[in-house]
This record gives C-alpha cells, sequence and structure tokens, in this order.
C-alpha cells in the first residue's frame, strides 16, 4: 500500500521554491501539462498524455494554444470568438467590469516526493489585482489539483463577478458528458450525453449546501466516441466545493469543447475588501486514453491517498440506529441492538438522531434540534453505559449530530434567533422544521466547535461522527454580514463550515467523520477533505443502490461509499431482497448495517454472521483495490463489477467480483463476464461468497484457472430470476 501524501492544506509556504523557466512542463507519470508566456499571456500549450520528448508540443508553437485563465476581457476582445470562454470577471472599486491578466512570475516546489506545485502569478496591468494559479501534479495518480486566489491589494472593494477554478479547452469531433445528477433517495444516477455543436450543458448546484444532492460535482467529457471503460480518451473531473457550483460544458460554434467548472457566482457574486483574499476551491483532473476506468482508478488512488482523509486505513464495519429505532428508543433498546451487532461481528455501533435535548427533547424531528445535551429520559447514563458494555462486547461507540442547524422549538434558538440565516422583514421558513445556523459568523463556528468539543473530550469512547445536514439554505441574509457583503453568504458559509471541520478534526485527529446530508448531499471532495466517508443516499434499496453506487463510483472510491443493508420489504421503496443480495450490495462499498439485529430470524443471524465475516477477509480488496467496471447496470439489465488488489503481504493479486440480474426475461441468458485487471500467465483459485440456501451462482467455485481464462473466457454467471447476485473471490495462487 502507498503512504499517504500530504493534502494540499498541508503545503505551506515554508516549502522551498525555485523560479521557473518558460515555456515549462508539469509532468506525471503518465500525463503531461505545458505552458508557456507569450504576449504577456499564459497559454496552457497542452495538456495530455505525457510525451517520450516533452519538448514535441513546442514544435506547434505557442500562440494558437489557449489561455490558462482567460478574463471576460481576454474572451471579448476583437479577435477572439466571444462564446464566453473565459473564467473570471471582476467588477473594481471604480465600477468598472474590466481585469487585464498578465504573467507576473512563476514558481515551482517538490513539497514532497512524487508531489510537484507550480503557482502562476497574474497581475492586473492597471489595478491592484493578483491572482495566483496553482497546480499541484500527482506523478503516480497522474491527478492534477488546480486552485485560484484572488488578492484584492487596493483599497477600494471590488467585487468578483465570476471565478471558475479551471477549464479544459479541448478539439475533437464530438463531445460526451457523463453527469451524475439526483435528488433525494435517488443520488448520483449516471447520465451521457453529447453536446452539439454550438450548445452548453450546465451542471449546477444552487442550493447553498448539501448540494451533491442535485449532482456530485464531477464529470466524465469523452472525445469522439461515447466514455468507454478501457479505451477512448477522457478527462474525469471535480470540483472540491460543497456549495453551489457551476460545470458549463461548451461546444463552440467553432468545434472546440470549453468545459469550465467552479463555484455558481451568477446570482451571488463575491464582494472583497481592501487587502481581502479569495481562493477558489480545487479542481481535481485527470486525463486517459484508456477509458473512464482507467481514469477512475487514478481518481481513486489520488483520493485514497490525499483526497480524503486516511483513505490508506481500513474502515470499520458498523450498525447504525437509524432505520432500526428512527426517534424511538431507550438505552435498553440501544444496548440490545448494539450487543447483538457485536454478537454479529459488527466492530462500531452509530446512535443517530433522537438522543438529545432536555426541555424540546428530540422525540421527532420537530424539537430540540440545536440543544447538544443528552436526553436523560432516553440515556440516563449519557452515553457511558452504552460505550462501556460496548468495550466488554468488543464494539465500538458512534455519534449522530447536525450542529449546523436548530428546530425553532429548541433552547438554542430562544437564545439566539440572530443566529440563523434569515431575511429581514420575511417569515423564516422551515424545512424539515428546522433552520441553518450563519456559519459565516465566527460566532456560530465557535459554539458549533465548542459544541462537538465538549461532546468528544467528555465521552473520549466516541470513535465515529455521523455529521448531518438536512436542508438547504432558502432565505439568503446574514444578520452577522454588512448589507453590503450579503451575497458573500453562500461562500462563506461553506468556508465557515470548512473552518469549524478543520479545528474539529484536527483537535480530534483519530475520530471517523462521516459526510450526510440527507443522503449524498455532501458527496463532494471539499467536504471529503475532512471526512472518511459519506452516506450515499437514504434510499437503501440494493436494487437503486446498484445504479447510485455506479454512478458515484465514477468519482470516488469503494472506501468513501457507505452502503447499508436493511430490512425486505425496504422502507423507502417497499421493494423485496434476498438477505444475500442486501449483502453483497452492500459488500461492494463499506458495508453497514441499519436494522435490529434482534429481530433476524436465527438462519438470517447466521448468515449475516459469515457475511460480516467473509466482508473482512475481502476488506482490503474491496477498500483498497482498483476498480473495474465490467457491465453497467445502465446499459443492460445487469451488472458487474470487481476490485483487484495486490496484497501487501505476499505480492500476489486477489480480487473480488459482484455480479447481478436485476431484470430477466425468461429465456435470457447472461452471456460469461469477462474480468479485467489480472495477468493472463498468473492461475487464480475461485471461490464464491455469501452462498444462500438458493445455492451457487457459479459452477466455477473450487476451481483454478489461468487469468487468460478468466480475462478471456469469463465467468458464467446462472442467474434464473431477476435481483439475483453473486460475490466472487479470485486469488492469485
Ligand atoms: C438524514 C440522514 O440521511 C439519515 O441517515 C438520518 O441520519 C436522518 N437524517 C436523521 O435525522
Amino acid at each position: 500500500m502507498l503512504p499517504a501524501l500530504p493534502t494540499w492544506r498541508e503545503i505551506g509556504p515554508e516549502i522551498k521554491a525555485e523560479a521557473v523557466e518558460l515555456p515549462f512542463h508539469v509532468l506525471t507519470k503518465d500525463s503531461q501539462m505545458t505552458f508557456d508566456v507569450v504576449d504577456n499571456k499564459v497559454r496552457r500549450i497542452y495538456y495530455g498524455s505525457r510525451l517520450t520528448r516533452p519538448d514535441d508540443v513546442l514544435a506547434v508553437g505557442s500562440s494558437s494554444s489557449t489561455l490558462f485563465y482567460p478574463t471576460r476581457m481576454d474572451a471579448m476582445g476583437p479577435w477572439e470568438n466571444a462564446t464566453g470562454e473565459w473564467d473570471i470577471s471582476i467588477t473594481q472599486g471604480d465600477g468598472t467590469n474590466s481585469l487585464d491578466l498578465v504573467y507576473d512570475s512563476c514558481l515551482r516546489a517538490r513539497p514532497h516526493p512524487g508531489v510537484e506545485l507550480v503557482a502562476i502569478v497574474l497581475r492586473d496591468t492597471y489595478y491592484p489585482i493578483r491572482v495566483s494559479l496553482y497546480v499541484l501534479a500527482h506523478d503516480e495518480s497522474n491527478v492534477f489539483e488546480q486552485w485560484v486566489k484572488i488578492e484584492n491589494l487596493g483599497s477600494k472593494h471590488v467585487t468578483i463577478d465570476y471565478g471558475a477554478t479551471c477549464h479544459l479547452q479541448v478539439q475533437a469531433s464530438r463531445y460526451y458528458v457523463t453527469s451524475f445528477r439526483g435528488t433525494w433517495g435517488g443520488e448520483s444516477l449516471l447520465r451521457e450525453e453529447e453536446v452539439q455543436q454550438g450548445n452548453c450543458l450546465t451542471l449546477r448546484s444552487d442550493v447553498g449546501v448539501r448540494t451533491a444532492q442535485e449532482g456530485t460535482p464531477g464529470f466524465v467529457l469523452a472525445l469522439d466516441h461515447p466514455a468507454q471503460e478501457e479505451t477512448g480518451e477522457v478527462y474525469l473531473g471535480a470540483l472540491a466545493w460543497s456549495g453551489n457550483y457551476i460545470m458549463n460544458f461548451q461546444h463552440s460554434a467553432y468545434g472546440k469543447m470549453f468545459a469550465s467548472w467552479g463555484v455558481d457566482m451568477q446570482e451571488a457574486p463575491y464582494r472583497l475588501g481592501p487587502g481581502q483574499i479569495l481562493v477558489l476551491p480545487r479542481a481535481i483532473l485527470t486525463h486517459s486514453m484508456h477509458g473512464k476506468g482507467e481514469a477512475s482508478r487514478q481518481m481513486h488512488r489520488w483520493a485514497r491517498r490525499c483526497g480524503i482523509r486516511d483513505g490508506h486505513q481500513e474502515r470499520m464495519t458498523l450498525l447504525n440506529s437509524w432505520e432500526g429505532a428512527y426517534f424511538t428508543y431507550d438505552e435498553s433498546l440501544l444496548q440490545t441492538m448494539m450487543e447483538r451487532a457485536a454478537g454479529l461481528g459488527v466492530e462500531l455501533f452509530v446512535l443517530d438522531d433522537g438522543w438529545f435535548a432536555k426541555k424540546y427533547p428530540r422525540d421527532n424531528a420537530q424539537a430540540g434540534l440545536g440543544d447538544w445535551v443528552v436526553n436523560a429520559s432516553k440515556l440516563p447514563n449519557g452515553f457511558e453505559t452504552l460505550i462501556q458494555r460496548g468495550r466488554e462486547k468488543n464494539i465500538q461507540f458512534g455519534l449522530w449530530v447536525e450542529l449546523e442547524m436548530v428546530n425553532p422549538k429548541s433552547e438554542l434558538y430562544e437564545n439566539h434567533p440572530d443566529w440563523v440565516i434569515q431575511l429581514p422583514h420575511r417569515d423564516q421558513r422551515v424545512e424539515r422544521n428546522q433552520l441553518i445556523l450563519d456559519l459565516s459568523n465566527p460566532e456560530v463556528q465557535q459554539y458549533v466547535i465548542d459544541c462537538m468539543d465538549r461532546l468528544l473530550s467528555a465521552n473520549p469512547g466516541i470513535v465515529y461522527i455521523k455529521w448531518d445536514c438536512n436542508r438547504k439554505i432558502a432565505d439568503p441574509g446574514s444578520l452577522f454580514l454588512s448589507s453590503q457583503c450579503q451575497k458573500n453568504l453562500f461562500i462563506d458559509y461553506i468556508n465557515g463550515y470548512y473552518k469549524t471541520l478543520e479545528a474539529i478534526t484536527c483537535r480530534y485527529p483519530h475520530v471517523v467523520f462521516q459526510a450526510c446530508a440527507s443522503g449524498g448531499g455532501r458527496a463532494d471532495y471539499g467536504a471529503m477533505a475532512f471526512h472518511h466517508e459519506f452516506w450515499t443516499s437514504d434510499n437503501t434499496d440494493p436494487y437503486e443502490r446498484v445504479f447510485m453506487q455506479w454512478g458515484i463510483g465514477h468519482i470516488f472510491p469503494a472506501i468513501a461509499i457507505a452502503s447499508h443493508v436493511t430490512v425486505s420489504p425496504n422502507r423507502q421503496t417497499g421493494r423485496q431482497t434476498s438477505l444475500k443480495f442486501r449483502f453483497d450490495v452492500a459488500s461492494t462499498g463499506r458495508l453497514g448495517f441499519e436494522l435490529r439485529p434482534q429481530d433476524m430470524t436465527p438462519k438470517e443471524t447466521e448468515f449475516a454472521k459469515l457475511a460480516l465475516e467473509t466482508y473482512k477477509s475481502i476488506r482490503p480488496v474491496v477498500q483498497f483495490g482498483d476498480l473495474y467496471r465490467l457491465r453497467s447496470p445502465y446499459a443492460t439489465g445487469e451488472a458487474a463489477l470487481m476490485y483487484v488488489w495486490t496484497s501487501t503481504d505476499n505480492g500476489k493479486q486477489r480480487a473480488v467480483v459482484f455480479a447481478c440480474m436485476l431484470q430477466k426475461l425468461l429465456a435470457t441468458r447472461a452471456a460469461p463476464v469477462q474480468l479485467r485487471g489480472l495477468h493472463p500467465g498468473k492461475r487464480y483459485y475461485i471461490r464464491e461468497l455469501n452462498v444462500d440456501e438458493s445455492g451457487n451462482r457459479i459452477n466455477l467455485s473450487g476451481v483454478e484457472v489461468g487469468g487468460d481464462f478468466l480475462m478471456n473466457h469469463g465467468i458464467p454467471f446462472q442467474f434464473s430470476q431477476a435481483i439475483q447476485s453473486a460475490l466472487v473471490e479470485i486469488t492469485e495462487v
């Protein structure tokens, strides 16, 4: 396993940098970006596969290449085509909308082996504005992170009307964009569409917080053909931001694709005071000539090394109390759930919503939010008994919080009505009976930090926090921000959220954090800098999860994707599925449960015990392995994927294959699933896992075959009905 890399936040000013001679290349193992300065403007001459001789790209000359960070003025110049190909627009202190950025200087550094940082500094030719562009290149994963710092060096306020973080300008015959859009209960559903010449495809969210619910800020851009798994040229991108975002894919009248992405400021330009700095969020970008499969694997490798927290550490299996108990429980019910979970082999018990508030107890979603004291009538001994009992039974303890929110019926609201996001002279509109706290206000940030600090310092046995966030911003006004800076709320809120999380997670580095926001509303790399995983969706129907997990898995590795076994019929959809199917689907991510283990039949309990043991045995393969998507549920009535991992003990490969039949006509027979990522000349032992009373789905279990057989002939799966699945382990002998 590769060691963790420092994250972009840990790259400080003490890094030794050297001046750069132009033109210059930023190289990774297989990718190359080349920059030059022509007429004082920075151009990215090339971004694609690394060339044997990187200088060869210079042969075509720089002048026809694209500006690295065009301003609105650049795009509107008489020599340009004015199709909106610009990244930044600023209204200066004198009211003029003009920004003319020219090259100032460039520095490069190697903050860590395998990582290169380049800072390109631009300045306006007249106004006191400095814009620094950062590129952080990750050698091994072929991922580039890019971000922008805008400095107002003058004595007047300026307004940033638009500031993308990054753009890509490419030329091909056709362009196909894959996005991962959704809503509550159906997040990250994959859709691919061609962008026709002259059209612009825009993907955005402007709900302020939990914006990933409307679609994770990520995409695949495929050139010439729809994206294939292992062939064709693709770019895969994401934005590390948990607030409003916009991703534009503009197929210009001249046949080029201009893809730009960043914070959505259309409705909320940002006012920057004298001497102030705004850092725009990171874009994350990777390129592949071998399809979106390789692009995802590159992104996943980067994520495990530095994009999510502790991506090199195995995640615990857990039982979350939500679907098993909702708000209605007492200590004895929780203790039984926890003990029975421990008996199954579950490693962590997470107490979800409903444990807090005194004056207005949190017995439903109507009251108590904001009052983070234990409800003594439910838990007379606080968490101590549960934690202690957990220790005896070998199961750890975790807790749900939603610190950004408040119910009007709470002591917090009674004491601090001014802390809530609100518009003066308007009624405060509740959503899920709650209001949202104004995290742009440092006093509110400190309150949140202190609440968390109190909880964690008083209960050192809490090892996991599920951090929830269950509403959007609807009335965007802040009693803290000045009247001129009201629109800064959208950005300042998210930066306040990050600041808060940073303070807490630095103080409690060993506590695992899950990002939850009514399900998958914070499945974004901004939140993931502070969290270990995200809750993928409140929809736990495994059939629907196959589609959602397939979608989100394009951008995030399995280790970040929380997937829980719940009861059948499913509480959200009413669909009936076998326990095996539920386990197989959940075992392709970070496995957990949400049910009452004591309600399981002895047969189910027996199956669950074995399936948990099985998951633990394949955990490093799923959580650290390379993902190969073999058969898309969006294309056929089947799905298949596999993880391949090279054991750190003996250097041999281990793989896990998941396959399922989602729809079945009587006469259809699934073709064998051809595996990938194995060594054709090596031998592999096949073992079917999680077999239940309905029998085996393959007839190769217990057999040894060659990698070439598995990849060329493939594994034939026998599914007699819809909603059947198989889990197969492949071990190099
Ligand atoms: C929304 C989350 O997505 C659920 O898992 C659960 O934690 C509830 N909130 C609790 O209110």
